[in-house]
């Protein structure tokens, strides 16, 4: 699909289909109805009027053949309240223009960017958002599934525009739009396919292709460096561990500026190992990798497009199964940092991995950790499937990540991490345990990842609720998310950090 600005009035755009969000407080008063007023010749205000559509958000309505229109179709987008309009939600409608585009079966299309946005951050967010809405799942099914795709999207803009800054806004906006639904694919695929073995594959030619260094860290490797953690929750599995590596490559880090680490968990597949989990839902376990997967889709646009600060992804990944040689509740072991851990229950798997991964990430220069993770089901009990979890030490990151949602669409909600909370994973034996009692569950999680980082600037993202959409919605497919590549992206490229003298 090709998605490219062109600064042109609607109304002249030959294509099969002209996507036009409209505001629940559009009358005919406004200089913006008037022009669509004229443009069909009154069809729109007669649909509005005889209450056969109404501008709520996501709601669409499809006219044929518009009077002085070059488009085949016009299709009016509720676009909700002018004063609701976000970034956020613009993506979201361009994401609708997106699937109702090809359900209709049209394949050049044109879409109308509205609302009170430079022409950068509309052109960004109406890319990003049609590639979203765009995306189906992988398909296993055998007997062809009749579909049309789109080969084209026109965005345009409701006020004047410097073309070249609308163009720029579009390249970002492909570059993470496209690393998103990459996160999607992964998470989205089968833990009999995406293995550890296969989800490193994956991120080094995907990598490569961006431009990234990748290096992958073996067994053995970890083996070397004691990654107890770690191997404890691999070693019922016959699929060997991976740590996968990523950085930029060509800079030279600034003295005393801060380094980043984005560590993502990179459970291909958890059924809870010795301490099984119930079968029930248990297949939703196949996208225990999504913070890995959005990790690995971050550094490869924050390869496209410069980051703010020096960045390194990390990705522990593991199979967490039982068998033989499984780790069993009351193993007892000594982590990447010497830090012993008693494994109380060993479904509390990723929190193990990531703490060797965050310890290691230090290793490697990391001033600044972001981990993110589908971490706890406390989290989905707390939050449900609309905010993420987010815990830490650098308040700043916090804020920006709360305050990016208005343009990512991520929301995230913090979580206290009290000192009184690290009450709950002592352990008798050990310096510490891998788990609490049943309260504050995503909370005390967090508390064990702190072990690991000790004093670095840290944030934990736990993901658990929000990794996947169990039904289709009206911008996007059901499955995987991507849930957090945006977050990240726009945290290494906007965020200032005080006192860093990272411009
Ligand atoms: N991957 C799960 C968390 C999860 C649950 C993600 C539901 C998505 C949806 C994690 O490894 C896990 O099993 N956590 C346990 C921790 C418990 C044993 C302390 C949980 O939340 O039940
Ligand atoms: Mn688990
Ligand atoms: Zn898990």
């Amino acid at each position: 699909m090709r998605i490219k600005f062109q600064n042109r009035p609607f109304a002249a755009i030959d294509c099969d289909l002209l996507a036009y969000p409209m505001f629940e407080e559009e009358t005919s008063g406004k200089p913006a109805f008037k022009t669509l007023e004229g443009a069909t010749d009154g069809i729109v205000s007669a649909v509005l009027s005889g209450g056969e559509f109404k501008p709520e958000l996501h709601r669409t309505c499809l006219i044929h053949r518009p009077k002085r229109l070059k488009a085949r179709r016009l299709l009016l987008i509720g676009a909700g309240k002018e004063s609701e309009f976000t970034l956020a939600r613009l993506r979201e409608v361009a994401g609708v223009a997106a699937r109702r585009a090809r359900a209709a079966h049209a394949v050049k299309t044109a879409f109308l960017m509205r609302g009170d946005f430079s022409g950068s951050e509309s052109a960004h967010a109406a890319a990003d958002g049609t590639l979203y809405g765009n995306y189906e799942s992988e398909m296993y099914k055998t007997r062809d599934i009749e579909t049309q795709d789109l080969e084209e999207v026109v965005l345009l803009a409701e006020n004047k525009v410097r073309t070249h800054e609308a163009e720029e806004g579009a390249r970002q906006g492909i570059i993470i739009g496209t690393a998103v639904n990459f996160a999607r694919t992964l998470a989205n695929e089968p833990a009999n396919v995406l293995t550890p073995g296969q989800l490193a594959e994956r991120a080094a030619t995907a990598g490569e292709r961006a431009g990234l260094e990748v290096r992958i860290l073996e067994r053995e490797d970890m083996e070397k460096l004691g990654m107890n953690a770690l191997l404890a929750v691999s070693s019922g599995s016959e699929q060997p561990p991976k740590l996968i590596v990523l950085r930029i490559p060509g800079r030279q880090p600034v003295k005393g500026a801060p380094v980043f680490a984005l560590v993502g968990k990179g459970v291909t597949f958890d059924s809870g190992g010795i301490s099984i989990k119930p079968s029930e839902k248990m297949e939703e376990m196949k996208a225990d990798m999504a913070g890995g997967a959005a990790v690995i889709a971050a550094m490869t646009a924050l390869a496209q497009i410069r980051p703010r600060h020096a960045v390194i992804g990390l990705v522990p990944s593991v199979e967490n199964l039982p068998s033989g040689k499984a780790a069993k509740p009351g193993d007892i072991v000594k982590s990447y940092l010497g830090k012993t851990i008693e494994i109380i229950n060993t479904d509390a798997e990723g929190r193990l991995i990531l703490a060797d991964a965050l310890a290691y990430a230090r290793t490697l220069g990391a001033t600044r950790l972001v981990d993110i993770a589908t971490l706890t089901g406390a989290c989905v009990i707390a939050l449900g499937h609309v905010n993420a979890g987010m815990m830490g030490t650098d308040q700043e990151i916090l804020e920006h990540l709360r305050n990016s949602a208005r343009f990512t669409g991520e929301k995230l909600w913090q979580l206290p991490l009290d000192e009184e909370y690290r009450k709950a994973i002592r352990s008798p034996i050990a310096d510490v345990k891998n788990v609490g009692d049943r309260s504050a569950g995503a909370i005390t999680a967090a508390k064990f990842l702190q072990e690991f980082v000790e004093e670095t600037p840290w944030v934990h993202i736990d993901i658990a609720g929000v990794d996947l959409c169990h039904d289709e919605q009206p911008f996007s497919a059901k499955g995987a998310t991507g849930f957090g590549v945006r977050s990240l992206v726009h945290l290494l490229t906007r965020c200032g950090l005080s006192g860093t003298g990272g411009k």
